[in-house]
C-alpha cells in the first residue's frame, strides 16, 4: 500500500482537489490518499463549496472529505507528500526532523513542469473560473503521478 498525501494552506480548495482527482484514478486497495492544511483555520470542516461544485461537474464527489491540519506524524503515515506552493513546501519542511522526511516533500506541478517550481495558485479569493483552472493543472498533474506510480517509478 503506498501512501500519499496533498497539502495546502487551508486543506479547503486545492489539496481537497488533489485529493479527489487522484482517487478517482487509483486503485483504493493498493493507494491510500489523503489530504491535509499547515494552516489549522478549518478543521473539521469540507472542502470549499466551489472545490465541490468543479469537483461534481467532472463526477468527483469530495464530500466525504474533512479539513484537517498537517502534522509531523504525516511524515511517518504517507510516502509521499505533495505540497501546492512553495509557503506549503516551507510550512512543511520546518517540521520536518530528517533527510528522510525533507526526501518525502515535492511540488506537486514539479511533476509537469519538472524543475520549474511553479505553484498551484490559491484559489480562495478568486472566482470559480479559477477553480476550473487549478482543477485542470491538478488533474494534468495527477496524471503524470499515476503513470508514475503504475510504472513503478515511485
Ligand atoms: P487552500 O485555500 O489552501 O487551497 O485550501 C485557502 C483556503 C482558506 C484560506 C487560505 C487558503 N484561509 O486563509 O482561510
Amino acid at each position: 500500500m503506498k501512501r500519499i498525501l496533498m497539502v495546502c494552506l487551508g486543506n479547503i480548495c486545492r489539496s481537497p482537489l488533489a485529493e479527489g482527482i487522484l482517487k478517482s484514478k487509483v486503485d483504493s486497495q493498493k493507494y491510500f490518499i489523503d489530504s491535509a492544511g499547515t494552516g489549522g483555520y478549518h478543521i473539521g470542516k469540507l472542502p470549499d463549496s466551489r472545490s465541490i461544485a468543479v469537483a461534481k461537474k467532472y463526477n468527483i464527489d469530495i464530500t466525504d472529505q474533512r479539513c484537517r491540519q498537517f502534522e509531523q506524524s504525516d511524515f511517518d503515515n504517507f510516502d509521499m507528500i505533495y505540497v501546492m506552493d512553495s509557503f506549503n513546501m516551507q510550512d512543511v519542511l520546518s517540521l520536518a526532523r530528517n533527510k528522510e522526511d525533507r526526501a518525502k516533500v515535492k511540488l506537486i506541478l514539479n511533476e509537469i513542469f519538472p524543475g520549474e517550481n511553479v505553484d498551484v495558485p490559491d484559489p480562495y479569493h478568486d472566482s470559480e473560473r479559477g477553480f476550473e483552472n487549478v482543477y485542470k493543472m491538478l488533474d494534468k498533474a495527477c496524471n503524470v503521478i499515476v503513470e508514475r506510480l503504475e510504472n513503478g517509478e515511485y
